[in-house]
């Protein structure tokens, strides 16, 4: 049988150097998640379609993965975490005390149509902070995604602040049915504004110029957009939604998130938003890099307490393709170093090999004949290897070691007994 060897499409197969890269930035966010008090949640891949298929929004939902397993279940690959967090926080978290802060790392999978950047499986690093309704937890969130960034070197990225609660709360008061409401949404994220607009007007006449005017508030300046909706004539929740957004984006250019941003004419695909909603993007690519915000409802629709939550997860596959775009480098290069072995495994050469890891080196042990030293040489170089070591029986008996520079092609016989030396020599010149 011939099996066929690409990956389905929107599924790719990585190798280095960008599957180092990915491990890379997990690895950088798991730290920073870590630093800031968040602690990481695994969950299952395979979700039952209800799950998800309450809240997602049309085009998530249109786009799942969904079929039956053997005993007619509908099960769906995850489209995204948040709804599988809620879901576990229910089961395990309710009596903790709050706020639960979580994070995770991991896959997830939308059959959408493939194109650079939009894959149907792809890495998404997120937190969810359960349990605080105040601008403290939406802020902190901005503050974890500007120490990620810094931490892993990507610069000159815009948060885009928004809010989906006034609108909601707009719907609401003029008698919008939920479901209708999550349809309005979905036509403002999708830019189909036309459409979302007769919708409103079947239900008020004079709704239609102020969701039109809220849409129209966009600016950098906390003053600015104070100022813009100071022409409006609203009702007090409204403005209160509308402060909470400016104290966002007051606090965040205060504490140097990005080029943040309010634009109310925005919204989210996923319809579990309640409030400040969020979208990172970098003048590179067209599409976000990362989103989040507020889901205050979540946890009651899914037949729990009332309980705020507010998150964010970021694209990694698309950080990714801006940095590659960018020229970035990994930043952590280790040395690396081939142990080439003319003799089988043996105490010394684990010795020796242990001696180099824990000095922070890569050592790759290749066990070979004489004849094939030159083929593992060329391929170590190829393979942008530093340094090889030779142990043979020879330097056993003698207790050295000869270390070529592969660049530069200088060789050494160093001693075995005074190992330490020689690695914190080598180090240094590889610097
Ligand atoms: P989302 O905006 O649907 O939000 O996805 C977050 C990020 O995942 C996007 O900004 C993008 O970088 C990346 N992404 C989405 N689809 C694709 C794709 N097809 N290919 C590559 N990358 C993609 C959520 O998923 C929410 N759960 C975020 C959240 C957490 N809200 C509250 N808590």
């Amino acid at each position: 049988m011939k099996i066929r060897l690409d990956p389905l499409r929107g599924m790719r197969d990585l190798v280095a150097p960008e599957s180092e890269e990915l491990y890379y930035l997990k690895k950088k966010f798991s730290e920073v998640a870590t630093r800031y008090g968040y602690e990481p949640i695994i969950l299952p891949t395979l979700e039952l379609f209800d799950l998800f298929s309450i809240k997602s929004g049309p085009e998530i939902k249109n786009s799942m993965y969904v079929f039956s397993d053997k005993r007619g279940r509908q099960v769906c690959l995850r489209p995204e975490f948040t709804a599988g967090v809620a879901r576990a926080y229910l089961r395990l978290m309710r009596d903790k005390p709050k706020p639960i802060k979580l994070y995770y790392i991991g896959q997830a999978f939308r059959y959408e149509e493939p194109q650079a950047g939009r894959y149907r499986e792809f890495f998404q690093a997120g937190v969810e902070y359960l349990g605080d309704p105040s601008i403290n937890a939406d802020i902190e969130l901005l503050l974890l995604i500007r120490d990620y960034y810094k931490m892993v070197g990507l610069d000159n990225y815009k948060v885009k602040i928004g809010n989906i609660g006034i609108y909601r709360h707009l719907f609401s008061v003029w008698g919008i049915p939920e479901e209708t409401q999550d349809l309005i949404i979905h036509y403002l994220d999708k830019k189909e504004v036309e459409k979302a607009l007769s919708l409103v007007r079947e239900y008020s006449a004079s709704g239609q110029t102020l969701i039109e005017e809220l849409m129209s508030i966009s600016s950098s300046e906390p003053e600015e957009v104070k100022e813009q909706v100071s022409r409006l004539r609203l009702d007090s929740k409204s403005l209160e939604e509308l402060e909470r957004t400016i104290k966002i984006l007051e606090l965040s250019k205060k504490l140097g998130v990005g080029n943040s941003y309010v634009d109310l004419g925005f919204a989210r695909g996923l319809a579990y938003y309640t409030g400040f909603i969020f979208e990172v993007t970098v003048p590179d690519v067209t599409f976000s890099i990362g989103g989040g915000g507020r889901y205050d409802k979540l946890i009651s629709l899914y037949g729990g307490e009332d309980l705020p939550a507010t998150g964010f997860a970021l694209g990694l596959d698309r950080m990714l393709l801006v940095l590659d775009n960018r020229g970035w480098q990994l930043p952590e290069k280790k040395v690396k170093v081939v142990l080439i072995a003319l003799v089988n495994y043996t105490v010394e050469v684990d010795q020796v090999a242990t001696a180099f890891r824990n000095a922070g080196c890569v050592v790759d042990v290749r066990v070979v004949t004489k004849k094939k030293v030159g083929e593992v040489l060329g391929d170590a170089v190829e393979r942008g290897y530093e340094y090889a070591v030779f142990l043979g029986e020879k330097e056993i008996r003698e207790g050295t070691l000869t270390i070529k520079n592969l660049r530069e092609k200088a060789q050494k016989t160093v001693k075995t007994d005074n190992l330490e030396e020689v690695l914190y020599e080598l180090l240094r010149e590889s610097k």
